[in-house]
């Protein structure tokens, strides 16, 4: 049974409330809030000031996906801001093991996110110290778009690589997670699934998120 993340970018920003009330009451496990700042990814979603609001509302854990340049910056003031699990771009990090040690002196839980085309051998020599690992199974920037199958193999080494280094990491799956395709993610290995479109375009998106627990 893996655990459920729907994403904020998908809900409805003129009644954010209403949608973290729904999450609170679901059988989901945490809020995915992308931050995303027009450089890194070529779309600009909300920051500190909105993730900040939300939890003061929400009763699970704030996993908080930044999809910005030079994110070392800002480590204290997402912390601040509420986040529970914080996870960099290594693609964004010159000095990853330098942000990830900032990170956890900050009381969060530190994650690394890995672009579609970035290898998972990348990772070697971090993965120990990793809590979290976010596969990006599209390319980083925009909700509903669809699931990169490539995105399976990934799961497979990365899942063969915690297993070879007694890492604790969990593996996060981002991007086109359908009803359809999330068996096969969870049977790859997959931990964590991330879910926008699927959870907020559904007609019963509390009904969608038990679907998608029960998996
Ligand atoms: C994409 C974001 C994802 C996005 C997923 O850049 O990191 O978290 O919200 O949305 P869906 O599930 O709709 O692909
Ligand atoms: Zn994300």
């Amino acid at each position: 049974m893996a655990l459920i993340a729907p994403s904020i970018l998908s809900a409805n920003f003129l009644n954010l409330s209403k949608d973290i009330d729904m999450i609170n009451q679901s059988q989901a496990d945490w809020f995915h809030l992308d931050v995303m700042d027009g450089r890194f990814v070529p779309n600009i979603s909300f920051g500190l000031p909105v993730i900040d609001a939300i939890s003061k509302a929400a009763q699970k854990t704030l996993d908080v996906h930044l999809m910005i340049v030079e994110p070392e910056k800002y480590v204290g003031a997402f912390a601040q801001a509420g986040a529970h699990n914080l996870t960099v771009h290594i693609e964004a990090s010159t000095h990853l093991h330098r942000i990830i040690q900032m990170i956890k002196a900050e009381g969060m839980k530190a994650g690394v996110a890995v672009n579609p085309h970035t290898p998972i051998h990348l990772l070697n020599d971090i993965i120990e110290d990793l809590d979290l690992v976010c596969l990006m199974s599209v390319n980083p920037g925009f909700g509903g778009q669809k699931f990169i199958p490539q995105t399976l193999k990934k799961i497979q080494q990365l899942r063969q690589l915690i297993t070879e280094s007694n890492s604790n990491a969990l593996i996060e799956i981002d991007g086109g997670v359908t009803l359809e395709n999330a068996k096969t993610i969870i049977d790859a290995g997959a931990d964590v699934l991330v879910a926008g479109n699927t959870v907020f375009s559904a007609p019963d998106p509390v009904a969608m998120i038990a679907h998608l627990k029960q998996i």
